[in-house]
């Protein structure tokens, strides 16, 4: 099964998901993996486990290292159940493990298996010798649920930080310089903005608690594990948290009869005008995951509707929802769309981004049924607008 070392006495024993494509409503076009790791010193410690149909790819790569038996703990940085799944199955192949995690880990725990399974609770900071290491374990509440926290290995310079710093790839390479930074980036990317968004302020605290820490490898519960390109993904961390973003525009929209998508392509004509980097996203062809990889670094967010039923249809309410969850900070906005008889997707699209803090310099515009040529110019000189407007 090929468990790796990636640092003299410490090993990658984790299973890869091939298969997944979605992942509560994110889809994994390249997989994932769920990284478990084995430290052996005069204690034997497993970080995290897998999701529960890969607890025997886990075990084997474990064998090939020890005994599982001989685990003498189990650190648990979290409870969802791509990481804890395999917890039970692991306790009863190495009985005599403690398992180690945090209050809100323990309670979490006991609510989803309902068995005692000789829980050790760790405060923020506190540490465990286990031979020639030692173990620091680092609270970061919201990264990605209120139990979250890492695992740091000062003597390897190793931060186990469990979901952040993660991303969703499927790979036989384990490293980041192995797979390249553009795929890397880009899943890394994609990750943040449909996991950890909503999170931003809790990431900061996160980075401040960490960045104190001497890092030479960051070895994530998901995808590939960061040796080389640690100083860009933290900076991409600190740019992600302070929702940041690139002088772009993207146009997001569905159409009904075509009416939504012309104003859509004057939209984008307008911004290319301003000399914008602009895209165009039609919601019944792109997953709103994948709208939110674009979103995380772009600007302004035109976002257009038809009225349908007195509502946005539905794939635009769906994108509303989301980013209303997500909460992307610090955008410009502007609203489109046709209508029948009642205008109302408009007034629905401008209350999202008013609920989000967005800026809306342009006022946003609805036309009845068809657009004429005299409206569409009026529809390009809004994008030209907005383009001129977050131009720096
Ligand atoms: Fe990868 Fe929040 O679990």
């Amino acid at each position: 099964m090929n468990k790796v070392e990636i640092k003299p006495g410490v090993y990658w024993v984790g299973g890869i998901d091939w298969d997944i494509r979605e992942f509560h409503g994110y889809v994994t076009p390249r997989g994932t993996t769920y990284n478990a790791y084995l430290i052996v010193d005069e204690k034997v410690v497993l970080v995290d486990t897998v999701k529960h149909h890969l607890f025997d790819e886990m075990l084997a790569r474990i064998r090939e290292v020890v005994d599982p038996a001989r685990i003498d703990y189990i650190v648990s940085n979290h409870v969802e159940m791509d990481h804890s799944g395999s917890l039970p199955m692991m306790k009863a192949v190495a009985p005599n493990a403690k398992v180690i995690t945090s209050v809100k880990g323990e309670k979490g725990l006991r609510r989803h298996f309902k068995r005692d399974m000789d829980y050790q609770v760790v405060q923020s900071g506190d540490r465990l010798g286990i031979g020639k290491r030692t173990l620091v374990f680092v609270h970061i509440p919201m990264v990605h649920w209120p139990d979250s926290m890492v695992t740091y290995v000062p003597e390897d310079r190793l931060l186990l930080p469990n979901d952040a710093f993660g991303q969703h790839i499927a790979s036989h390479e384990r490293f980041d310089d192995e797979v390249g930074w553009a795929v890397v980036r880009e899943e890394a990317a994609k990750y943040y903005a449909n996991i950890v968004m909503p999170y931003g302020e809790q990431v900061k605290k996160a980075l401040a608690a960490v960045g104190g820490l001497d890092i030479d490898m960051i070895a994530p519960s998901h995808g590939i594990i960061w040796r080389r390109h640690i100083p860009d993904i933290l900076a991409k961390y600190v740019k992600w948290a302070d929702h940041q973003t690139e002088p772009r525009a993207m146009v997001v929209y569905d159409t009904m009869w075509g009416s939504t998508e012309r104003m859509a392509l004057k939209l984008y004509e307008g911004l290319v005008d301003a000399g914008v980097p602009a895209t165009l996203w039609n919601l019944k062809t792109n997953h709103i995951s994948d709208v939110m990889t674009e979103l995380i670094r772009t600007e302004a967010v035109l976002i257009g509707s038809p009225t349908l039923n007195g509502q946005v249809l539905p794939t635009v309410a769906a994108f509303l929802t989301y980013i209303r969850g997500l909460k992307p900070r610090k955008r410009v906005g502007f609203a489109f769309g046709s209508y029948g008889w009642a205008g109302k997707s408009r007034e629905d699209i401008e209350t999202v981004m008013s609920e989000l803090g967005w800026e809306m310099p342009v006022p946003g515009i609805s036309i009845n049924y068809v657009p004429d040529d005299p409206e569409l110019d009026a529809v390009r000189e809004a994008g030209r607008a907005i383009g001129q407007h977050i131009k720096r």
